[in-house]
């Protein structure tokens, strides 16, 4: 009888292998070449992942584009929605690939419904918590790390570390946060006022990532998640704002650096220095969100190209080559590395942030071949 069971155990094991390798991480792939540096992952939405099943094996994680933000999850109070998020979860877990979380707490105004901040501080503060504790346990052992949090710090290019995050919507229609507001940052306040309101914005921070503790599975990274935009200011910024976390007793795990780049004004100089010092505070590295695209974020609208030339894949690749050069040399700092996307035939960027506009931004072409972007990253 035991060796009945001993057999069918080996039966199940060779079968679970052999199912792995067409799906998984196979011999040659993206993903098994890095095996012993860091995870490859790769962002899809609910729209596109079915798109992918020729390339992806190449990750062995998986991020949804959107299908785990608020308004998809919480659209109204107290109502989840689970479905696009759980199949895409399903598809991953078909494919071998682990899912990061993508995110709790966020102050953009497509993704958080306008009801979570109707009242005080402390009304809308219970709802994130409510929405955290919620989500973390409905996906479980299926995700592996959480955004906890996306986009607190300001934008402003200055060295006042008092300064550290966003202000209120009526201070800065654009890049203004409503979490922000009823925390009480606004533009000119006195220094005590906004030491109040900095000091409830990482209140809010703390507590929600202590929410998330509570319920995620022994094991579940956690993480803040920011991009930089070359502005080192900013840099500065993540760095007091993650020493305040810190003294306050935030159970992070780790920040998530987007790397949204542009092959025109990449500085890898900047990119080794925010992944050394965020490591010298003792928290773990994730590249979240990266891709290259063919235009500074701040140039003129006019310019589209129609083209992808050699000259800019020969660019590309080289930005690719050099950002995962710096990973591999830390790659005992780094757990997992997200390309924005998968492959040139869909694109957040063909809408941001400029409306229907070409771009070729990944390391697969729009008919899923390896781009020159792929050979740099994996010839070394
Ligand atoms: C940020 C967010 C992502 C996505 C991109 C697209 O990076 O973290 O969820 O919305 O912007 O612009």
């Amino acid at each position: 009888m035991i060796k009945k069971v001993l057999t069918a155990c080996a039966a199940a094991v060779v079968l679970a292998s052999s199912i792995f390798s067409l799906t998984g991480c196979g011999e040659k792939k993206l993903c098994k070449v890095y095996e012993d540096y860091f995870k490859i992952g790769a962002t899809m939405n609910f729209g596109n992942y079915v798109l992918y099943d020729d390339i992806v094996g190449e990750f062995n994680s998986m991020t949804c584009e959107n299908e785990m933000k608020w308004n998809i999850l919480q659209p109204t109070e107290g109502e989840f929605n689970y479905s696009l998020a759980d199949q895409m979860v399903e598809y991953a877990q078909e494919n071998g690939l682990g899912v990061r979380g993508h995110c709790i707490g966020w102050h953009h105004k497509d993704a958080v419904p306008s009801w979570v901040y109707e009242g005080t501080y402390d009304d809308a503060k219970a709802r994130l918590l409510t929405h955290a504790k919620e989500v973390v346990t409905h996906f479980g052992d299926a995700v592996y790390a959480w955004d906890v949090w996306n986009e607190m710090l300001t934008d402003d290019w200055d060295n006042d570390d008092t300064n550290l995050y966003r202000v209120s919507t009526a201070d800065d229609a654009t890049n203004g946060s409503r979490w922000h507001e009823l925390a009480g940052l606004a533009r000119n306040q006195s220094a005590e006022d906004r030491q109040a309101a900095n000091d409830k914005i990482e209140e809010l921070i703390v507590d929600t990532f202590a929410a998330a503790r509570e319920v995620a599975p022994e094991g579940t990274k956690l993480y803040y998640n920011e991009y930089f935009a070359n502005n080192t200011y900013k840099v500065d910024k993540l760095i007091v704002m993650l020493e305040h976390l810190l003294a306050k007793g935030c159970e992070i795990d780790g920040v998530g650096i987007q790397a949204h780049y542009d092959i025109t004004s990449f500085d890898p100089v900047m990119l080794e220095d925010m992944i050394v010092r965020i490591n010298a505070l003792g928290l773990d590295v994730q590249i979240t969100e990266i891709d290259f695209s063919m235009y500074d974020y701040n140039a003129d609208t006019d310019l589209r190209y129609t083209e992808f030339t050699q000259e800019m894949e020969e660019l590309q690749a080289s930005c690719y080559g050099k950002a995962f050069e710096i990973f591999r040399k830390h790659a005992d700092k780094i757990s997992c590395v997200t390309q924005w996307g998968v492959a040139d035939d869909s694109s957040y960027l063909f809408n941001i942030p400029v409306k229907n506009r070409n771009d070729w931004p990944y390391i697969f072409d729009a008919q899923h071949e390896k781009k020159l972007a792929y050979d740099a990253i994996v010839d070394f």
